[in-house]
């Protein structure tokens, strides 16, 4: 594979500077987008399977004015990450959910989409090109986004005639400004993320710009990001703008039921894993925002994010505070799954994927 690999980027103007250690600062990666080397495309049309696609230099692309995705939001995006870990060697977590998820989401939105093995090759190949880029041990990870967009050009409504999967990657290091001091969250009364019926539960491009207002709002008031109630009853909580939420209470950790607004986080779902190993009792149900008045510990979970603790939550002008010391639950579970992603903590499930 590696040297199919060199022939497939050697072909789309390598660059001898490939070679040399990108002048980054490791110490202090955010979640920047940084330009890198390479990318993966492979395309095909509207009643037809994805074949064969290739790795080429990173750069723009180029796209119809009238192309599905531009003017109806015919998208998916995903995002995963590739670790180094101190032997050199390069990890993916579970890619194959991505894969599954995407295929979930084509079916969504009427896209084809590319097979479980396309999309694993796929990412393995963007970051192994891109591995001058994959942080040293414990800096932080490539994080790699597969996109699959409707790129023919439509005027009616209805399936583009041409669909494109996309794969590039950027490092990251911690996706809050506050790296990994606790959340502080902001209830969105006004907007909600999702609705019945919806696409909450894919990850559609168009999930997104709609929360950037309430983020923007909650942001400019000094708190992290925005937690959504459900948009019927305006009481259950949902989900965090890029992830999911978890409540401790006692021995019964709990996150919101995956029900058509909830995005199937492959972070939500190792962590439950997690924590039924450990011995708590998971319960994935309907959670009103009242519960989290008198929680142990409140968490989010996300791939971007990782574990990240909450410190406070704020709705209808009342704060509720965590203390932080008590928020050992969520450092328990969040050790445990770095754990098994350097392989200090056995991989029993076979999460972890070598490149
Ligand atoms: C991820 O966690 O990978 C996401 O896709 C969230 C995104 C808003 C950065």
């Amino acid at each position: 594979a590696a040297s199919s690999l060199q022939d497939a980027c050697e072909s789309s103007n390598y660059s001898p500077m490939d070679h040399e250690n990108p002048d980054v600062d490791w110490n202090n990666l955010g979640f920047g987008l940084m330009q890198t080397d390479y990318m993966y495309m492979m395309k095909c049309g509207k009643d037809e399977e994805f074949k064969q696609g290739q790795m080429s230099r990173y750069g723009s692309i180029e796209l119809s004015p009238s192309a599905g995705v531009l003017n109806y939001g015919q998208g998916l995006f995903e995002g995963t990450k590739a670790y180094r870990r101190e032997d050199g060697g390069v990890f993916l977590f579970r890619p194959q959910e991505n894969a599954l998820r995407m295929q979930n989401g084509a079916q969504r939105l009427c896209m084809p989409s590319p097979s479980v093995h396309q999309f694993v090759d796929a990412v393995k190949q963007t970051a192994l090109a891109n591995s001058r880029w994959i942080p040293p041990p414990g800096k932080g990870s490539l994080y790699v986004r597969p996109l699959l967009i409707g790129s023919g050009p439509i005027l009616g409504l209805a399936p583009a005639s041409e669909y494109t999967f996309l794969v590039y990657a950027s490092p990251v290091g911690n996706y809050f400004k506050e790296g990994t001091a606790p959340l502080n969250l902001y209830v969105e009364e006004e907007f909600h993320r999702a609705t019945r019926g919806g696409a909450g539960g894919v990850k559609s491009i168009s999930n997104y710009a709609p929360v950037l207002k309430a983020i923007s709002r909650a942001r400019d008031r000094g708190f992290s990001d925005v937690l959504y109630l459900d948009s019927v009853n305006k009481r259950n909580i949902e989900e965090v703008s890029s992830c999911n939420i978890f409540i401790l209470k006692g021995n019964v950790l709990s996150t919101p039921a995956i029900n058509g607004t909830i995005l199937e986080g492959v972070t939500r779902k190792s962590i439950m894993d997690i924590a039924s190993d450990l011995g708590y009792q998971v319960e994935e149900r309907c959670i009103p925002i009242e519960e989290l008045i008198d929680a142990d510990e409140v968490f989010c979970t996300g791939t971007a994010v990782g574990v990240a603790p909450v410190g406070s939550i704020t709705y209808k002008g009342n704060r509720i505070e965590y203390r932080m010391n008590t928020q050992f639950v969520s450092q328990k579970l969040s050790s445990r799954l770095i754990g098994i992603l350097r392989g200090v903590i056995e991989d029993k499930r076979g999460w972890v994927v070598q490149i």
